[in-house]
């Protein structure tokens, strides 16, 4: 069953078979973010993360952007003029969403990039888990063209997915690429032809939807906090986190796979995911 529901002026949430398609909603700014923007995807993602219609999020744009990066007019200049105390509160709200809350979400993220993606855009889109982009969308770290550097946690944010070589490169020429280039950066999982980018996101979206949404959730976190720990903490850190994920899933999957694939032997881990129940 479909519904769509609006989170105040800038964001619009469709549900459908488990997935909340989450869409940047200001088509006639090509979903520029705004301060407003920020404080509704502050209130989605608090929201969705506790809605079980939401299994899997998407996150993309209405009309022919992702979206066009920080609104230039309602960001920056409505920041300048204010307090440091306002400023730094703006940032905050806006950091929350698009880095701190997408990082570490308990639900599986998936950003699809439909068309324009700019600047502070990259922040959310390398935020999400996977991504997946038209070929023909556009792309570009384009601050340098206005005078500014890829601020806000940007040019972190690209540092943890292009090599140096490559991410300098945006960086110093704000040169355009489509989503192919994305691609082959490594910036997104894969590129496909404008008329696939909803199938194909909704066949990988199913994919998540069938796993233990437990065992899930656990190893996107193990592996996002344990890539920034040493050898020695990340060994201690996944036993740790294996025996959390042991002790907190209501499916008791390790045990039913293990039971599945040695004792009844049913099933093969190779193959697919266990038969789970329901
Ligand atoms: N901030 C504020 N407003 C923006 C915006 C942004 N980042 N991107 C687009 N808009 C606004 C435009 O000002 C315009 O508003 P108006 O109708 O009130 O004049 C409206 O959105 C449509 O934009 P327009 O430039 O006419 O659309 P286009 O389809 O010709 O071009 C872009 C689309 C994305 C190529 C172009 O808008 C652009 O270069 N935007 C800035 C991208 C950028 O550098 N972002 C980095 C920010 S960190």
């Amino acid at each position: 069953m479909t519904s769509t529901q609006s989170w105040g002026d800038n964001v619009l949430v469709e549900f459908e078979d488990g997935i909340a398609w989450v869409q940047l909603n200001r088509p006639d700014k090509r979903n520029a973010m705004s301060v407003g923007l920020a404080e509704d995807m502050n209130k989605v993602l608090d929201a969705l993360e506790v809605d079980d219609r939401c299994g899997v999020i998407v996150l993309t744009g209405v009309g022919d952007a992702f979206s066009a990066g920080m609104d230039l007019k309602d960001f920056f200049r409505a920041t300048d003029g204010v307090s440091d105390v306002e400023r730094m509160r703006a940032y905050r709200s806006t950091r929350a969403w698009q880095w701190r809350t997408l990082m570490h979400y308990a639900k599986p993220t998936i950003a699809m990039v439909n068309g324009w993606c700019f600047g502070g855009a990259f922040t959310p889109l390398i935020c999400c888990d996977l991504a997946i982009a038209s070929e023909d969308a556009t792309f570009g770290l384009s601050e340098i063209n206005w005078g500014v550097i890829p601020g806000g946690v940007v040019s972190k944010a690209i540092s943890t997915l292009l090599n140096d070589r490559k991410a300098m490169y945006y960086v110093m020429t704000g040169e355009k690429f489509d989503g192919r280039k994305a691609e082959e950066l490594g910036l997104i999982n894969e590129a496909v032809p404008a008329d696939q980018l909803r199938a194909r996101t909704v066949e990988l979206a199913k994919v998540l939807l069938a796993k233990n949404p437990t065992v899930l959730r656990q190893a996107r976190l193990a592996y996002k906090y344990a890539r920034y720990m040493d050898w020695e903490q990340a060994a201690e850190y996944l036993t740790a986190k294996a025996d959390q994920t042991t002790f907190v899933d209501p499916e008791r999957g390790r045990e039913e796979g293990l039971k599945q694939f040695l004792d009844d032997k049913t099933y093969r881990p190779g193959h697919g995911t266990y038969q789970r129940e329901g």
